[in-house]
């Protein structure tokens, strides 16, 4: 029998006063052990579905599902530059109805974590910042900076009020038990020091001072000032431990796959090791986990932010982008929340014995006053298994896995024996496209909506990113000395961008287009370019792939042209470019004409039949289309295309870029041993992303407008619609 320490009794009756105190005023408390919720203490698990990354139509659906894999919790991050897009001006409607959502997640009988932030990071453009935030004078991001601060209260408070005025916090009747502030800030205060630590102090009183009735969270943040709860992010959390013996330990983010950028590889993540992590945290005195994402779904638009980011948040989540269950992912999860909840009383009223019978063997056993058991036989060797004594009885264990054992006797679950079923995922084409076409052509300097200037502007600058695109359009004359006119040998042109990507247009014919990466978004243009004597027009489209999300102080990231700009091999050597007068047109003339519309299309002539543009680079191409039958989800497979963008409806799909084939290693996956994000990779070779989610709620029965930008010169006759099953 295993002695339990006085301290930790004594802890106990103070907690069970303290949640009789907390179930009179209806409040949400927590304790060292849990979260308590009317009293109770609770192991709670909890799964991320981002509002915006689905349909409102497809909420009821993806809500259920989590509830019937046996979660207890929603959690969201709040993104705030989808609800204010310009300053003053809010937007909660469809996708951004974050009131509906939360009442739907109440309707089916779930909590809520609310992670406001409002810095949220989530590959979410700019981290979820505005882009307009960046502009307001004397701004400085996530430190002790006055305009900053005030501009996140004044949301932070908008956000609460609105939850208030709905009665959505718990004490109120309401779903929301947990509220998040800020979002990993620990990394940043190290990095920035003193004022770091006064805006963390700031940030917690200032949420504090809201008087939600539940607690608030703040994860990565080990010196989370009391009464906020530090939590633990990351694939493992195991030996995370809250900056104070009062406080629960919770697991706020474990992370069930990866994302995918733009050149990457599909990463995955096995699940008899994501229930291995939630189960060496649970026997660890872990009350809450929070599967992120337990729902990706899409980045529709140009929502997907650090760079690269694809359109798809799959994530390789439990429900798949499309709303479908990721077997037997999503079943071996729900069999391991059936197998906790066996045991949750048990755990929530003791604190683990830990023994340990062999080498990297442990046994955990909680034993209550009252005479229950649980316990948990581990055996973490990546390689062997494990046959285990334990009272009187003997258990097998495969590697790295752990098993939980009811009433300290019988296995109900181990985290390797999966017997949920496996589905394959496929795509099936359900028809064809015939399109007309539409030539988007390098602009001239000299029109009316050009800026002109002398010397090189930052992108973001210029565009307040209202587009992916800017035009950076010069002049060069060359005369008809130039040796290169009779021996052919062209001058080169050394461009050096910040970033994401560039098609380099001569006298309004691409000349080459080059990209960068995630890692490494910068890069270097370098090629031999066709001049004439006389004047030549140099046009060049730079394209940004999302804002950065993440870093300290990523408002000062750089994108677009910067230099220097070079041109060789002329008669003088090198002639520099950089400072001489350039023009900057911001977004496409088939943006301002908004040819993604049904109205605005109408306002250009469309090539059709055999005139329509083949592989040629920046075309718009448009189509109508029926929707077909079935309610399966939709998708475009877009194999064959280049880059660019997709709307049906008006509705912005996203980005495309089959044209970006996915780099890195694509070897066995074992679920045993340490996971990382680079470990399991799928689809090497491919395009990192060729299906792009459309869906159905967007689509009438016949006549669906559907409209792609492609730059690269892709074939659009390869475009089909799939269903997936
Ligand atoms: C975490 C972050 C999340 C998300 C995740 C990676 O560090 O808190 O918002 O970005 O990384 O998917």
């Amino acid at each position: 029998m295993p002695k339990i320490p006085i301290i930790k009794i004594l802890l106990a009756l103070l907690v069970v006063f303290s949640c009789v105190c907390s179930s009179i005023n209806g409040a949400v408390s927590y304790d060292d052990k849990a979260i308590i919720i009317n009293g109770r203490r609770r192991i709670l698990m909890s799964g991320s579905i981002h509002y915006p990354r689905s349909t409102p139509q497809m909420w009821p659906d993806l809500i259920k599902k989590a509830k019937d894999g046996g979660l207890d919790v929603i959690q969201t991050y709040v993104f705030w530059n989808g609800h204010e897009p310009s300053p003053g001006k809010y937007n909660f409607e469809g996708r951004y109805d974050l009131v509906k959502f939360i009442k739907t997640v109440q309707e089916a009988g779930l909590y809520v974590n609310l992670r406001i932030g409002p810095y949220v990071c989530a590959e979410w453009n700019f981290g979820g910042f505005p882009v307009w935030l960046k502009y307001v004078p004397g701004m400085s991001f996530r430190t002790d900076n006055g305009p900053f601060k005030s501009a996140m209260q004044r949301f932070t408070e908008k956000i609460v009020s609105m939850m208030k005025s709905e009665e959505l916090f718990e004490p109120q009747g309401g779903p929301i038990i947990l509220s998040q502030i800020e979002n990993e800030y620990g990394p940043v205060e190290w990095d920035i020091g003193a004022p770091g630590k006064a805006y963390t102090k700031w940030a917690a009183q200032m949420a504090d001072g809201l008087k939600t009735g539940v607690p608030w969270i703040m994860c990565k943040q080990e010196d989370a000032p009391d009464p906020m709860i530090d939590t633990c992010n990351g694939f493992y959390c195991e030996k995370f431990t809250p900056n104070k013996p009062y406080k629960p330990k919770m697991f706020t983010e474990l992370w069930t796959g990866w994302f995918t950028e733009f050149g990457g590889a599909i990463p995955t993540r096995p699940v008899e090791d994501i229930a291995y992590s939630v189960l060496r945290f649970i026997q660890n005195n872990g009350s809450f986990v929070n599967y992120y994402m337990y729902h990706g779904g899409t980045n529709f638009g140009r929502t997907a932010g650090g760079l690269f980011i694809t359109t798809s948040y799959d994530y390789d989540a439990p429900i798949d982008e499309y709303g479908l269950l990721n077997e037997p992912k999503w079943g071996h999860l729900r069999d391991l929340h059936t197998a906790i909840k066996l045991v949750e009383p048990v755990l929530v009223s003791s604190y683990p014995t830990v023994t340990y019978p062999g080498k990297n063997q442990e046994i955990h056993v909680f034993l209550p006053k009252n005479g229950d058991c649980a316990a948990f036989l581990s055996n973490y060797d990546p390689q062997f298994s494990a046959k285990m004594t334990f009272g009187n009885s003997q258990y097998d264990l495969p590697p790295w896995s752990i098993s939980i054992l009811q009433d300290c006797k019988k296995e109900v679950f181990n985290t390797a024996k999966v017997n949920a079923p496996s589905t394959q995922r496929k795509m099936t084409s359900v028809g064809s496209f015939s399109w007309q076409s539409y030539n988007e052509e390098a602009p001239s300097s000299d029109s009316s909506d050009t800026l002109s200037m002398e010397g090189l502007y930052e992108q973001l600058n210029v565009t307040r990113d209202e587009s992916d695109y800017l035009w950076y359009l010069t002049e060069v004359y060359i005369s008809p000395n130039e040796q290169f006119l009779k021996n052919g040998q062209f001058p080169v042109l050394t461009v050096m961008s910040a970033g994401h990507a560039l098609h380099v247009f001569i006298n309004n014919q691409l000349s080459g287009t080059v990209w960068g990466s995630l890692k490494n978004p910068k890069l270097t243009f370098n090629g031999n370019v066709k001049l004439r004597a006389g004047a030549n027009k140099i046009s060049m489209l730079s394209v940004s792939v999302g804002l950065a999300n993440v870093g300290t102080h990523f408002e000062t990231y750089n994108v677009g042209i910067l230099g220097p700009i070079s041109l060789t091999g002329l008669n003088e050597g090198t002639r520099d470019l950089t400072k001489q007068q350039w023009s900057y047109k911001v977004g496409l003339k088939g943006e301002s004409l908004s040819l993604h519309t049904l109205d605005g299309s109408s306002s250009v002539e469309w090539l059709q039949g055999s005139l329509v543009a083949q592989k040629q680079p920046l075309t718009w191409y448009k189509t109508t289309f029926n929707a077909p039958d079935g309610n399966e989800p939709l998708a475009l497979d877009m194999n064959g295309m280049g880059k660019g963008q997709m709307w049906v409806n008006g509705e912005a799909i996203g980005r495309h870029w089959a044209g970006n084939k996915a780099r890195g290693n694509c070897g066995k996956c074992s679920y045993t041993g340490i996971y990382n994000e680079n470990k399991c990779n799928r689809y090497c070779g491919d395009p990192s992303q060729r299906w792009y989610h459309v869906p159905r709620s967007w689509l009438r029965p016949t006549g669906n407008f559907l409209v792609v930008f492609e730059e690269l010169g892709g074939n659009p006759d390869w475009i089909t619609l799939v269903k997936r099953s």
